[in-house]
């Protein structure tokens, strides 16, 4: 599969992942839709995208809106007359204890994650039903292993999983390829971005991210998956290795994967 002149559109683009996503696939002469909530981080990532020589769109939506996921494919489609790629990647995270949460917090996450990526596939299937084209759900090793105090996260990245397993199985006999793309830790702003029991951002990383997989090396991984029209990508040695073990020994890894989260700084459990 070729790129070169095909639409690709990267929800939530203004950062980490998904402006890597649309500088990899704006580099192999993809033309790019980005989105995001922040205009100036919007106008921002279409300025850095058209200095990389990338044609790109800059679309204001939040992906937790559905009428925003409708305009987004619409104006998509007037502006650059097709869809061929669809990268669902707008998320946030949070961290706490379920029983200090504030539910809001949790329609929140499923919201923007889960939400998000049912109404943006939506919108944009017919198009890529026209074209055979990809969708790409960028879900997590959390859409396979729970992991404590990411209760929220942890159920929209299983129900992205799901979705995508049922649709992908749906759409076999029509050309249509659908990844699930599941990073490891990977350095970027969800940690300081996630939201904490009441809803207020955490403002820090609990994490080493220099330590991490980069963004860029994702967006690469992403690339290189949806050229080959791959089902499923696991990432990072410690995210392969989780899936693994929790498939046969989920038991085990429970307490592996408590004793590991509770030496994240702050953590809300010891
Ligand atoms: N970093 C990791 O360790 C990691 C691991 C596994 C999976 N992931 C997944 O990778 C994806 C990207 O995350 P990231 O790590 O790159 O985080 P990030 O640096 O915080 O980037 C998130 C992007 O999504 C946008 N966004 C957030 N909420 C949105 C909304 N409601 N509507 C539209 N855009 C929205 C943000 O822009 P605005 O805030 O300006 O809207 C930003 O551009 C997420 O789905 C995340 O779950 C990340």
């Amino acid at each position: 599969m070729s790129l070169k002149d095909k639409v690709v559109i990267v929800t939530g683009a203004t950062s980490g992942i998904g402006e890597a996503c649309a500088f990899a696939f704006g580099r192999e002469g993809a033309k790019v839709v980005i989105t995001g909530r922040n205009e100036e981080k919007l106008s921002n990532s279409v300025k850095n995208l058209e200095k990389g020589g990338i044609t790109v769109l800059g679309i204001l939506a939040d992906a937790a809106s559905e009428s925003d996921n409708k305009r987004m494919a619409e104006q998509t489609i007037r502006h650059f007359g097709r869809i061929d790629v669809l990268i669902n990647n707008a998320g946030i995270s949070m961290r706490a204890l379920f029983e200090d949460l504030d539910l809001e917090v949790f329609h929140k996450v499923m919201d923007t994650n889960f939400w998000g990526t049912v109404y943006a596939t939506k919108f944009c299937l017919p198009e890529i039903l026209k074209n055979k084209g990809s969708i790409v759900g960028v879900s997590s090793i959390n859409g396979y292993r729970g992991t404590p105090a990411r209760t929220a996260y942890t159920a929209s990245k299983f129900a992205m999983n799901g979705f995508f397993e049922s649709l992908r199985t749906e759409v076999m006999k029509r050309g249509v390829h659908i990844l699930v793309a599941s990073p490891g830790f990977t350095a970027s702003n969800i940690r300081n971005n996630a939201l904490r029991a009441d809803g207020s951002v955490q403002g820090e990383s609990p994490r080493e991210e220099a330590k991490m997989m980069s963004s860029e090396e994702v967006a690469n991984e992403i690339l290189k998956a949806t050229l080959k029209r791959k089902r499923d990508l696991v990432l990072t040695g410690q995210g392969k290795l989780a899936v693994f073990l929790n498939k046969w020994i989920p038991g085990i890894m429970d307490g592996i994967v408590y004793n590991h989260m509770a030496k994240e700084k702050d953590s809300p459990f010891k």
